[in-house]
């Protein structure tokens, strides 16, 4: 099950990811909003507290930068979220960070693009290896604060 969330600028993009990757077989487990103004910590959080809880595996998070919702996300112990906007570094922080929420402006990219990048990190497993040494430097530093 993957977590999908946006604030008011990313509704149109949020559905159309929704609608092609359904297609695929991937599942969603949609956190709002449906049109509705809202503030993008409130859905941040509310997505992140569902993979945090085992519920959904991954998520995506769309804001009218990303950025919100990016810095939003990481404030959460165990959240790794990227602003993603080319594939290079969607595959790389698939391959070698383990992100598991997936940050995309809808003012700055187009549909298009943001399926394909999706597309991207859905499907891109962890190295693993050195890697994972790295990220348990970052838990390390998540429980000293
Ligand atoms: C909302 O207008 C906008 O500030 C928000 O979507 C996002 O871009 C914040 O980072």
């Amino acid at each position: 099950m993957i977590a999908i969330g946006c604030d008011h600028a990313g509704v149109e993009m949020k559905k159309a990811i929704i609608e092609a990757l359904s297609l695929q077989g991937f599942e969603f487990m949609d956190m709002g909003t449906d049109g509705e103004p809202c503030d993008y910590p409130d859905v941040a959080a509310s997505l992140c507290n569902e993979i945090l809880a085992g519920h959904c595996e991954k998520g995506i998070l769309i804001c009218g930068t990303g950025i919100g919702m990016s810095i939003a996300a990481n404030k959460f112990k165990g959240i790794r979220a990227a602003l993603c906007s080319d594939s290079f570094s969607t595959r790389f922080t698939r391959l070698h960070n383990d992100a598991n929420v997936m940050c995309m402006g809808a003012r700055t990219l187009g549909q298009g693009l943001a399926i394909e990048l999706a597309e991207i990190f859905l499907t891109t497993s962890f190295e693993g290896g050195r890697h994972q040494r790295r990220l348990d430097l970052i838990t390390a530093i998540e429980n000293k604060e």
